[in-house]
């Protein structure tokens, strides 16, 4: 059984948008997995159901085998966490310090303990030295980070992060995905969504393209390679594969699709040309 699973899944806004329509994927734990796909593709509104913040109106929602719903939204959202696409919607106490302990303080956990993972979770994401600081004054990206620490801080089965690098420097991006790689490594399951092939490609384990609110494919990153998906979803190749769309001298069964796949096929081609 995967964790998450997701069954005709249907769902539409009080204004009348159709924002899913007949979604159905799972989410396997203990993996790191990408949804990708355009703007409006429904990833927003899927994720949101994964914690109860959206109840399926039609179709259904599982975490663990059970069906997300009214009676069980609050025991999910303490085994979920999730980091919205917009840090003004997730941050807002009156200093830094106090919005990462917002969490962990309804957790019922001792003082110390709140004190500890505060601390840790800031120290994490770079943003210790604004502890004091009003959230209201911080960049958009530093803005990210304490989101981001907020839910580090409440320690997560499944951590979920909606377009996480949007706004983020280079060095922010590393610091994000050195910490989810860390939380996976303990046994979290990381879950982004992002419309960015490259990132999806050199870091995720399962990769789910999304396209008018369905489910277009499932399955490893050699699904953003691949020509029809990438169509159909309005992707672009990533850019490795790009360099190696412009070598068809090379032969390659498949294109690589990142860093590690595209040094296996050089290493191949090298020796290949050396044993001539
Ligand atoms: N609060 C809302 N009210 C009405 N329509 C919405 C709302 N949020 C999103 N939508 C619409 O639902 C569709 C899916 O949006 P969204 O889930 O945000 O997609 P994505 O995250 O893939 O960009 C889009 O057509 C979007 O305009
Ligand atoms: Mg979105």
């Amino acid at each position: 059984m995967a964790l998450i699973e997701i069954n005709n899944l249907y769902f539409r806004y009080k204004d009348g948008t159709q924002a899913l329509r007949g979604l159905t994927l799972r989410i396997e734990g203990g993996r790191k997995t990408a949804i990708l796909g355009p703007n409006g593709a429904g990833k927003s509104t899927m994720l949101l159901h994964l914690n109860g913040i959206h109840l399926a109106q039609q179709g259904e929602v599982l975490f663990a085998g059970e069906a997300v719903s009214r009676s069980n939204e609050r025991q999910v959202r303490s085994r979920v966490g999730m980091v919205f696409q917009d840090p003004d919607d997730q941050v807002f106490s009156a200093t830094v310090w106090e919005d990462v302990a917002f969490g962990p303080s309804n957790m019922g956990l001792s003082h110390k303990e709140i004190e500890a993972r505060v601390h840790a979770a800031l120290k994490a994401t770079g943003m210790w030295d604004y502890a004091g600081k009003a959230p209201y004054h911080l960049s958009y990206g530093q803005k990210k980070r304490v989101a981001i620490a907020g839910i580090l801080a409440m320690d997560p089965e499944v951590i979920i992060l909606d377009e996480p690098v949007a706004f983020l420097d280079p060095r922010g991006k590393d610091t994000v995905f050195a910490i989810l790689n860390e939380l996976n490594r303990r046994g979290a399951t990381v879950i982004i969504a992002t419309h960015d092939v490259d990132l999806a490609a050199e870091w995720a384990d399962d990769v789910i393209v999304i396209a008018g609110g369905r489910c277009l494919a499932q399955g490893g990153t050699e699904l953003l390679v691949n020509e029809r998906v990438i169509r159909e979803a309005e992707l672009r190749y990533p850019v490795v594969a790009r360099i190696f769309q412009e070598l068809p001298e090379l032969e390659l069964p498949v294109l690589p699709g990142n860093v590690p796949a595209a040094v296996a096929a050089l290493r191949r081609h090298l020796f290949a040309v050396k044993g001539k």
